[in-house]
C-alpha cells in the first residue's frame, strides 16, 4: 500500500514537470500537402485526374474572383462624383457577393481534395486580370474596369461549365453556373447600365453636332 502511494506521487511529480502554460511559439513544419495536388482517394465517385484538372481551373477562377472582390472595394473606397452615394453602396454590395463567391469556389477546391489559392502574391500571379494603378480614377474608367474583370470571370465560366460537365463533375458544374456564372452577368449588368449617356435633367434634347 505505501509502495503504490509512493509510485503514484513519482508519477504525479514527472507529469507536473511536463505540463507548462508557455504556449509553444514560432513552430515551423514542412507543409502537409503540395500546392498543386488532390488526395488521392476520396468518397466522391470522381476520378484523380478530374479532380486534379477542375481544381486548377477553379483555382484560376477563385484569383480573379478575389481580384474583382478586391477591386470592388477598391472601388467603394475611391469612387468621386455626383454619384458617389449610390456607387459607393452599389461597389459594396458587389463586393459583398463576391466575397461568398470566393468563399464557394475556395471550399469546393478543398472538398475536390485540392488546395485553394489565398494569399495576395499567390493571386497576384495568377489573375488574368489587369493591375489598377494604386492612384483614383474617374467613374466611367472604375466601371469599365469592373466590367472587364467581368467578363474574364464570365468567359472562363462558360468554359467551365462545359468542361465540368463533359467531366461528369455535375458539384463544379452547378456552383459554376449558378452561383458563379449568374451573379457576374447580374452585376455586369448592373454596370453597363451606369454606361449609358442618358440626360439627367431634360430629354429628347438634340445634341449639338461638332462638325455643324
Ligand atoms: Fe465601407
Amino acid at each position: 500500500m505505501a509502495r503504490k502511494d509512493h509510485n503514484h506521487n513519482r508519477t504525479s511529480t514527472v507529469e507536473r514537470e511536463k505540463i507548462s502554460a508557455q504556449p509553444r511559439l514560432h513552430q515551423k513544419a514542412p507543409v502537409i500537402q503540395e500546392y498543386g495536388t488532390v488526395s488521392h482517394m476520396l468518397p466522391l465517385e470522381l476520378e484523380e485526374p478530374v479532380r486534379l484538372e477542375m481544381t486548377e481551373q477553379l483555382n484560376l477562377l477563385l484569383a480573379d474572383s478575389i481580384t474583382l472582390r478586391d477591386l470592388y472595394k477598391k472601388s467603394h473606397w475611391q469612387v468621386a462624383g455626383p454619384t458617389f452615394y449610390q456607387l459607393h453602396l452599389l461597389f459594396d454590395k458587389h463586393f459583398g457577393d463576391q466575397v461568398e463567391i470566393v468563399d464557394a469556389i475556395a471550399e469546393r477546391i478543398q472538398l475536390l481534395g485540392g488546395i485553394a489559392i489565398a494569399m495576395a502574391a499567390d493571386v497576384a500571379e495568377t489573375t488574368r486580370i489587369e493591375r489598377p494603378p494604386r492612384g483614383r480614377e474617374e467613374v466611367p474608367v472604375q466601371i469599365s474596369r469592373l466590367l472587364d474583370a467581368h467578363q474574364i470571370v464570365i468567359g472562363h465560366c462558360r468554359e467551365l461549365a462545359k468542361r465540368s460537365d463533359d467531366l461528369g463533375d455535375d458539384g463544379t458544374n452547378d456552383l459554376v453556373v449558378s452561383d458563379v456564372l449568374r451573379t457576374n452577368e447580374l452585376q455586369s449588368w448592373f454596370l453597363t447600365q451606369h454606361l449609358v449617356d442618358e440626360p439627367l435633367v431634360e430629354a429628347g434634347r438634340p445634341r449639338l453636332s461638332r462638325a455643324g
